[in-house]
């Protein structure tokens, strides 16, 4: 991602993060025998359902500072529909190669600086047109739902993507629950501010403006793909992967799917989303995964799945939606994506 604020500072990612330096170093780990990268496989060109996909990884060592709650509810996790059959990328990867931009701009400054990010207590805040509203504990947020794991594709705007064995429940259940009124039409969330533990909010010169912020129209947010979630690869979410409470929204660019959220808010009126207010002729507010419409500074049409490397780029084509169109082409019926991008 790249920022172009008012101060005129133009600051890449990936001048920041050098990127074949960080890869070298995956190589070698691989080389020492640490670890086999999988090789992904392309799979179908939609949502696939896969009931009995799965990688819950049951067991695993899991930090003694997680709520037994959490880990319960993880436990007790089903294979979720919608997945896709694609190789997950190794955890090393989904857990190392981050934006996270509260905890630094480079891609290994997330796992490095969230490493005591303090994620319990925690409460969401549940605000604006909706019939119950209010400040909630995450467990009464969760607890109610059960957890389903969705195999999902990831596709960053800078054009990487991976595929992440995510653990979650549907947004759209915390719809029901809380009840949007009928005016509402968009659903806003917001990140955690707290500069004592996120150094990027204190940093002298930011690239974004803080708290982070995202949006969806009501209808999207209602989608069956939408999930909040908790966890991935059988384990509670890292720090560095937005614990203990993300958005992910498979068909946009992942800048979409907002990490540790404190507020849900619905609302009349379009949010004003972070990307877009940092880089409105860049990052719109749809920000749906379009492989005919570039950003204006780089193609759309192709992707570097993750793992890959200097030697093998790993480069595929980036589908319609992320490919999940057969799911989510509805709600764009008769828009100009190119406008509305
Ligand atoms: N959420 C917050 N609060 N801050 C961020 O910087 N980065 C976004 C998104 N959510 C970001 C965020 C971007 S650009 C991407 S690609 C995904 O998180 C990356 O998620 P991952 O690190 O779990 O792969």
């Amino acid at each position: 991602m790249s920022s172009k604020k008012n101060s005129g500072i133009n600051i890449k990612s990936y001048e920041i993060t050098d990127e074949s330096l960080y890869l070298k170093r995956r190589d070698f780990i691989k080389a020492m025998g640490l670890g086999l990268a999988l090789l992904p496989q392309n799979g179908k060109s939609n949502a696939e359902y896969y009931p009995d996909r799965t990688v819950l990884t049951h067991g695993q060592q899991i930090s003694d500072e997680v709520p037994d709650w959490v880990k319960q509810k993880i436990y007790a996790a089903h294979p979720g529909i919608y997945s896709t059959s694609e190789t997950p990328t190794p955890y090393e990867y989904v857990s190392t190669y981050n934006n996270f931009y509260e905890f630094g701009s480079g891609k290994d400054d997330p796992v490095a600086n969230a490493r005591n990010f303090r994620t319990d207590p925690w409460s969401i805040e549940i605000a604006g047109d909706a019939e119950i509203t209010g400040i909630f504990s995450l467990e009464d947020i969760v607890a109610a739902n059960d957890l389903e794991e969705r195999i999902y594709r990831l596709r960053c705007v800078e054009a990487w993507s991976m595929v992440v064995p995510w653990i979650g429940f549907p947004l759209k259940k915390l719809l029901s629950r809380f009840k949007p009124l009928s005016r509402a039409k968009y659903v806003r969330f917001e990140t955690l501010y707290d500069p004592s533990q996120m150094p990027g909010q204190r940093a002298l010169f930011k690239s974004i403006d803080y708290p982070y912020v995202e949006g969806l129209r009501i209808d999207e947010a209602a989608n069956d793909l939408v999930i909040l979630a908790v966890g991935l690869y059988g384990k509670p979410l890292p720090g560095q992967n937005g614990a203990p409470l993300r958005l992910v929204v498979p068909w946009k660019y992942g800048f979409k799917s907002i990490k540790s959220i404190v507020k849900i808010e619905f609302t009349n009126k379009r949010p004003k989303t972070t990307w877009e207010v940092t880089n409105p002729k860049e990052y719109g507010f749809y920000a749906n995964v379009n492989p005919n419409v570039d950003h204006p500074r780089w193609s759309q049409a192709t992707e570097r799945r993750l793992p890959s490397s200097l030697f093998r780029s790993n480069r595929i084509e980036t589908q319609m939606f992320n490919g999940y169109a057969d799911q989510v082409s509805y709600l764009y019926r008769g828009m100009d994506l190119r406008r509305f991008f």
